[in-house]
């Protein structure tokens, strides 16, 4: 498995739900009852208990989070934040991407959480640019973590090798360079 860290920060190719971490991001929808793609496979891989404490939270608002325990995950948590449709970008889809990553950190930091993965936030149905998401993602990351003493390793988990290329070209850049494509 490829790997390449910048500080605290790692891109690998995989599938988040084997990720041995305090915490998974979920990319999901402002019902938090599920859907396809990283949602679905979460829930498959936490099983029925996942759904019935997701029911009890009563949605999800874009660029938001909220967080349960993880079940039969190896992550003892899901955080679960809901990406922006992408419309074309001047519907405030880069400062709603840009929450999400925010309010997942800044909650994983409330429960004393110390690793955490994000898989590739509104890339997938939601059809945000790969790119522009990607910079967006690390920019974001990058700066709360000046913040945050004790995350101590944030994983962006890229399920296809396309994805992972374009997360190595950016934390490949020297700091602050992370958000030139934006
Ligand atoms: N591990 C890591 N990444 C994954 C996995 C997995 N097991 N499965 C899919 N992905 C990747 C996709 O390849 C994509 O890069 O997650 C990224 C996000 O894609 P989506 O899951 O489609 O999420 P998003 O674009 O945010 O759309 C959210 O999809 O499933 C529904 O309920 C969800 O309605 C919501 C919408």
């Amino acid at each position: 498995m490829e790997i390449l860290a910048v500080g605290r920060m790692t891109a690998i190719q995989g599938d988040i739900t084997r990720q041995k971490v305090d915490a998974i991001v979920n990319a999901a929808n402002t019902t938090l009852l599920g859907g396809g793609g990283v949602d679905g496979a979460i829930h498959r891989a936490a099983g029925p208990e996942l759904l019935a404490e997701c029911r009890t939270l009563g949605g999800c608002s874009t660029g938001d989070a909220k967080i349960t325990q993880g079940y039969q995950l190896p992550a003892r948590f899901v955080i679960h934040t809901v990406g922006p449709v992408w419309h074309g970008g001047k519907q405030g889809e880069d400062e709603l991407l840009a929450n999400c990553y925010r309010n997942s950190l800044r909650l994983a930091a409330s429960k004393g959480i110390h690793s955490i993965a994000f898989p590739c936030i509104s890339t997938g149905v939601y059809r945000f640019p790969k790119e522009r998401a990607a910079g967006i993602a690390v920019k974001t990351v990058g700066d709360c973590l000046k913040h945050l003493q004790d995350l101590e390793k944030v994983i962006f988990v890229c399920f296809g090798p396309d994805d992972l290329r374009i997360y190595q070209n950016i934390l490949g850049k020297p700091e602050g360079q992370a958000d030139e494509k934006r």
